[in-house]
């Protein structure tokens, strides 16, 4: 009796045939596996007479072996097979790959790093977690000075005896500049992108944490002009050759004059739209003369140097140019928004 089932169990295997893994496999469980045909045999063998054991062992043994080496040789055929499609079918379907495109802001602040870079301005990087006397202390802010209320900002550690060593997340990437002059004498001619932090209540017009590039020219005999240029060439390459700019006076701790920039409104040229309220002007960065206070305490002779700053917020720029109407569309990722910047890449 098991005989015969030997015999016919070693036809069948014999003739096993299957092209993809997956039906490989499912031999595989139905013969060699713990619950499959062999071994259901190898339990059977218990009540084989003894006489017949070595006989019938045998044939077993011999299924097994042809068992898998018939199911192995399928795995083989099955891999050189897939092995040779991938190389020869050049006419399949690609994969669907769809291309990411990269954020309004990356592209922004490219396109504003070329123009600077284009001027001789190198780039310059530093830290995000920073101390106080980096963000503040050598930007000119006193220690109890209210400036400071416009920069709030988070807290990672404070110290109660010396406001220099609070460790903060920075509030403008003027705490690279620091770090610059710390290590570099003039000539210094360096833009500084990066992210900034602010304690902000997140709604469409403002939002805890953003982008900047701000730029630093120090050496012999800067001047305003130089400053009034510069800007103006930025303005022109950014928004076209018709833009026009305009100053007023402001006030940051560290530059002295200080002044904001507006441009004419890009939409309407200047005549006065919803979009400049009327006005003609929309407002871009901040920028003036550096404190001679700040090079001192930077470490640069501020009667040999004189030096001029600007900073700028990469999502303002990036409102003007592309009109987002909500802040918040920058950081949540949202693809169907990424991708009305296809075009843009
Ligand atoms: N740090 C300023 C801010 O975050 C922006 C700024 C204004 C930077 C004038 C400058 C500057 O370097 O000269 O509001």
């Amino acid at each position: 009796m098991i005989l015969d089932k030997i015999e016919k169990l070693l036809e069948e295997v014999k003739g096993l045939n299957a092209s993809t893994p997956e039906e490989i496999e499912a031999l595989r469980l139905k013969y060699l596996s713990k619950k499959g045909e062999i071994s259901s045999l190898m339990a059977d063998f218990r009540n084989v007479p003894a006489e017949q054991k070595k006989e019938v062992g045998i044939k077993i043994n011999e299924l097994k072996q042809t068992a898998l080496e018939r199911i192995n040789s399928l795995r083989e055929q099955c891999e050189t097979n897939e092995a040779k499609n991938d190389d020869l079918d050049l006419t399949r379907t690609p994969y669907p790959i769809k291309f990411g495109t990269r954020h309004p802001l990356t592209i922004v602040k490219n396109e504003i790093i070329d123009i600077f870079s284009r001027m001789g301005f190198t780039l310059a990087d530093g830290p995000e977690v920073e101390d106080d006397l980096h963000v503040f202390t050598k930007m000119n802010f006193a220690a109890d000075h209210p400036a400071r209320d416009m920069q709030d900002t988070f807290f990672v550690e404070t110290n109660p005896n010396d406001v220099t060593k609070n460790i903060i997340l920075r509030s403008h990437t003027s705490s690279v500049q620091a770090r610059v002059m710390e290590t570099t004498q003039p000539p210094i001619r360096v833009i500084c992108p990066g992210r900034v932090y602010r304690n902000e209540a997140i709604t469409a017009r403002a939002h805890c944490f953003f982008h900047q590039i701000e730029g630093l020219y120090i050496d012999k005999n800067v001047s305003f002009t130089d400053l009034k240029q510069v800007l103006l060439t930025f303005a022109r390459e950014l928004f076209g050759p018709d833009t026009k700019i305009r100053l007023r006076p402001s006030y940051f701790p560290f530059t002295e004059p200080s002044a904001e920039m507006d441009i004419s409104c890009h939409i309407c040229g200047g005549k006065g739209c919803g979009f400049c309220k009327h006005t003609g002007w929309v407002e871009i960065l901040g920028c003036g003369m550096v404190d001679p206070n700040v090079l001192e305490l930077c470490g640069i002779d501020s009667k040999i140097y004189s030096g001029y700053a600007f900073g700028l917020g990469v999502e303002r720029i990036t409102n003007l140019k592309y009109q987002v109407s909500d802040l918040r569309l920058f950081s949540e990722n949202d693809v169907r928004f990424l991708h009305e910047f296809d075009a843009a890449n």
